[in-house]
């Protein structure tokens, strides 16, 4: 057995993207005889960033001060900062952290087996170098192992980078331009992560709708498209489920919404940010769709597909919004019945066209206000939702075993989601992770579903109903 190996940490801020690069990041740096260790036991320490809100760039930069601390009692050990925050700062984290080794971006993460050996390599003087790697342009995928995380889901970019350019949003800065993964290379990850046990695949990217667009055209006049890339994967044999996030809204094709509808793999459920529910402000951030668009796509989505659930993300107190403004927000959470959103407060990044609109920013005491409406707003949509819920049988996947030891006796508790997203929580002796199991929800909280397990007799039984009631 290897004593030698050297260990690495990866603290992961941000978005489900960084924690794809992570699991990346780990592979590579195994092919180096880095294993994964924890906080005080690692020789590399890196933070992989992200910087929507100035709240998560800070959160960055504290870490990084208590591995400062730590490097003084341990000199030997290596620090690096890559992600969004590296890629917008570049090699000014040189100099702000004298502790810091290595920075490098979110468009250089295959350069690392070179950025290592550079590290580690000593100066003639006995001092080691410190670097910054960021680039413009993308550096090529390579085949490395991926070091996934543990459990039942699988991350899977199916594209990277941004052309939308929303006025708020810094992404298109820290990630570059919309590329595309090859079908191939999607395709043998997935069947690779099926074969490894995982049962759920979530596709990323940051507007899935977008993929193959940047590819050129092939003799036909085609492109592949994120409908065409559905169906191939829906078609791999194996128990899995299939998710993917983020839609825009009017970049969401009827080929995709049919696929969805018609496969069997592929769950039922959208991410659709509509941000705000004013049109005057979604002008402002610069998104191509009104109100009346959005309504349209979410009702065309909730017509087709049964038991569909719509998410959505709100900002609060973008530069300029009035207070009736943000009330369309309020109002369109409730019109639309979105099951669930993410809310912000605006934040100002820098070097995006509304962060510059600093004579019409909103003081941050109304910001903090609106927040709390509307998430108020949020909280009681998805009560309202898990309530229709009541009554329906859902097929779930389970990701959690809680063996609670609680003073009415034990209880097992099974912990999963519907295909729909839903958490849904049922007594169970026999339930495993990774398990489909058919539970009847009886009872609906905020933020998840109770329910009992069927057995297989009662499976049957309502599965004959739900037939005989379609026909
Ligand atoms: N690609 C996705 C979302 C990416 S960022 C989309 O197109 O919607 C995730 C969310 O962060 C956004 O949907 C937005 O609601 C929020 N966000 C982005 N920039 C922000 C900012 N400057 N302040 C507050 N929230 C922000
Ligand atoms: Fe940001 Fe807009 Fe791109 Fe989403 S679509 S990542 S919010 S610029
Ligand atoms: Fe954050 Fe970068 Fe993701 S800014 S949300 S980590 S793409």
């Amino acid at each position: 057995m290897k004593t030698t190996s050297r260990k690495v940490y990866i603290e992961t801020l941000g978005c489900q993207m960084n924690k794809s690069d992570t699991e990346r990041i780990l592979g590579i740096l195994s092919h180096f005889d880095y294993a994964k260790g924890t906080e005080d036991e690692a020789d590399f320490l890196i933070i992989n960033t992200c910087s929507i809100r100035k709240l998560s760039e800070d959160k960055a930069y504290s870490k990084l001060g208590v591995w400062g601390k730590m490097k003084q009692r341990k000199p030997d050990i290596k620090i690096a900062i890559c992600g969004c925050v590296a890629q917008q700062e570049k090699e000014s984290l040189l100099k702000k952290f004298p502790y810091l080794d290595l920075v490098f971006g979110t468009h250089n993460i295959y350069e690392l087996p070179e950025l290592i050996e550079e590290l580690n390599r000593k100066n003639p003087d006995g001092t080691s170098n410190r670097i910054c790697a960021i680039r413009d342009k993308a550096v090529a995928e390579k085949e490395f192992n991926i070091i996934r995380s543990k459990g039942i889901n699988a991350w899977l970019p199916i594209m990277e980078g941004c052309n939308n350019f929303c006025t708020y949003c810094i992404v298109p800065y820290t990630r570059g331009r919309e590329r595309s993964r090859n079908v191939e290379t999607i395709i043998a990850e997935a069947k690779k992560i099926i074969k490894d046990g995982f049962k759920e695949i979530t596709l990323l990217g940051q507007n899935v709708d977008s993929y193959g667009k940047d590819f050129p055209e092939d003799e036909n006049g085609n492109k592949p498209t994120f409908a065409n890339l559905l169906a191939e994967l829906d078609k791999l044999e194996g128990g899995f489920r299939i998710r993917f996030t983020t839609s825009y809204p009017t970049d969401i094709t009827d080929d995709v919404i049919e696929t969805v509808k018609n496969a069997n793999k592929i769950c039922e459920c959208f991410h659709i940010p509509m941000q705000s529910g004013n049109d005057r402000v979604l002008k402002a951030m610069n998104r191509r769709y009104n109100r009346a668009q959005y309504s349209e796509i979410v009702n065309k989505i909730r017509t087709k597909i049964k038991d569909v659930t719509i998410t959505s993300d709100f900002i609060a107190g973008f530069p300029s919004e009035t207070e009736e403004e943000f009330l369309d927000t309020i109002s369109a959470i409730n019109e639309f019945r979105l099951d669930y959103s993410n809310t912000a407060a605006y934040s100002p990044r820098p070097n995006t066209p509304a962060g510059r609109m600093t004579d019409k920013f909103i003081p941050s005491d109304i910001k903090k206000e609106r927040l709390a409406r509307l998430n108020d707003t949020v909280k009681k949509a998805s009560l309202a939702s898990n309530t229709k819920d009541i009554g329906k049988i859902y097929e779930v996947l389970v990701e959690k075993i809680n063996e609670n030891d609680e003073k009415n006796g034990y209880e097992r508790i099974a912990e999963g989601r519907s295909r729909n997203n839903k958490v849904v929580h049922f007594k169970s002796n026999t339930a495993q992770i990774g398990d489909f199991i058919n539970v009847e929800i009886k009872e609906a909280l905020v933020w998840c579903l109770k329910g009992e397990e069927l057995n297989m007799k009662d499976t049957v039984a309502a599965t004959l109903e739900a037939s005989e009631e379609a026909r």
